[in-house]
């Protein structure tokens, strides 16, 4: 035995050892996770450097290929480019997982949180005082405009230019899983009351959400209310 087999026969090893831990095991138990399998490679590695070591001409045999191909001395026209590629491919790899773990993302964590707490007695089953006439609406558009587009978005999807800064994000008016699912009540004691109103179900919530009645009279909130329904396409739940 020898030349590059030793060398070779090591990297088949490894191979077959992730193979068989990453796609065989998980048939007949759970699937281990990754940092388990990393932990497995290396201890294997070390297993074929100590037998590769034992002698000088199987360290030769294990060694050698390696050092040749990286030093670049003695080798073919395929493996040169090989090498290059792999001197160049080594640290962009690392560059790139140096970077995509330090970049931020803009994946909310999942929480275990009630995204849709119940509100304070006093708020349950209000109606809108307002009059649903296009005046009101238009001019509760105007407010919204003014007051809750820089977050929530002219278009009433959550997409305004203050959005992304914000984890939970604003609420997309536009999702069947926000205004359309709530009574006109509701909304008015989430504005109200904003992020530091929700209940303890709600929390953990680092919510942005202001509280509105420091500066909007109820009138106004209450037009606010129909121009999202209205904006958004969407029409308040009711109980029949
Ligand atoms: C500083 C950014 C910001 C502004 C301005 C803002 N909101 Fe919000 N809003 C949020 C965030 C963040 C949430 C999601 C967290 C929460 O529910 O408290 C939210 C949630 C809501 C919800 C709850 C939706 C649901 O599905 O439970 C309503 C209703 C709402 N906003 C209405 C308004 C209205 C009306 C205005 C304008 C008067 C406004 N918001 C202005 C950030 C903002």
């Amino acid at each position: 035995m020898r030349g590059p087999s030793l060398a070779v026969k090591g990297g088949i090893l490894l191979a077959v050892v992730f193979a068989a831990l990453k796609f065989v095991l998980p048939l007949f138990t759970a699937p281990l996770p990754m940092s388990l399998i990393w932990l497995y490679l290396f201890l294997a590695t070390i297993g074929i450097v100590v037998y590769g070591t034992l002698s000088a001409e199987s360290t030769e045999a294990l060694l050698g290929p390696v050092f040749r191909f990286l030093s670049g001395e003695g080798i073919g026209g395929m493996a040169k480019s090989a090498r290059l590629a792999v001197l160049a491919l080594v640290p962009l790899l690392v560059g790139w997982q140096t970077y995509s773990g330090l970049v931020p993302s803009s994946q909310p964590p999942a929480e275990n949180r009630t995204i849709h707490p119940a509100p304070p007695g006093e708020f349950v089953g209000l109606s809108n005082p307002v009059p649903n006439t296009p005046e009101n609406v238009m001019q509760g558009r105007g407010f919204y405009s003014a007051f809750c587009s820089p977050c929530h978005g002219a278009k009433f999807n959550g997409n305004g230019a203050a959005s992304d800064g914000f984890n939970p994000p604003p609420a997309n008016f536009s999702d069947p899983g926000t205004i359309a699912m709530l009574q006109e009540s509701y909304l008015f004691w989430r504005i109200k009351k904003g992020g530091v109103g929700l209940s303890v179900e709600g929390h953990p919530w680092k919510s942005a959400m202001p509280r509105w009645e420091v500066e909007l009279s109820d009138d106004m909130i209450w037009k606010i209310i129909m121009a999202e329904y209205a904006g958004a396409g969407q029409k308040p739940r009711t109980w029949e």
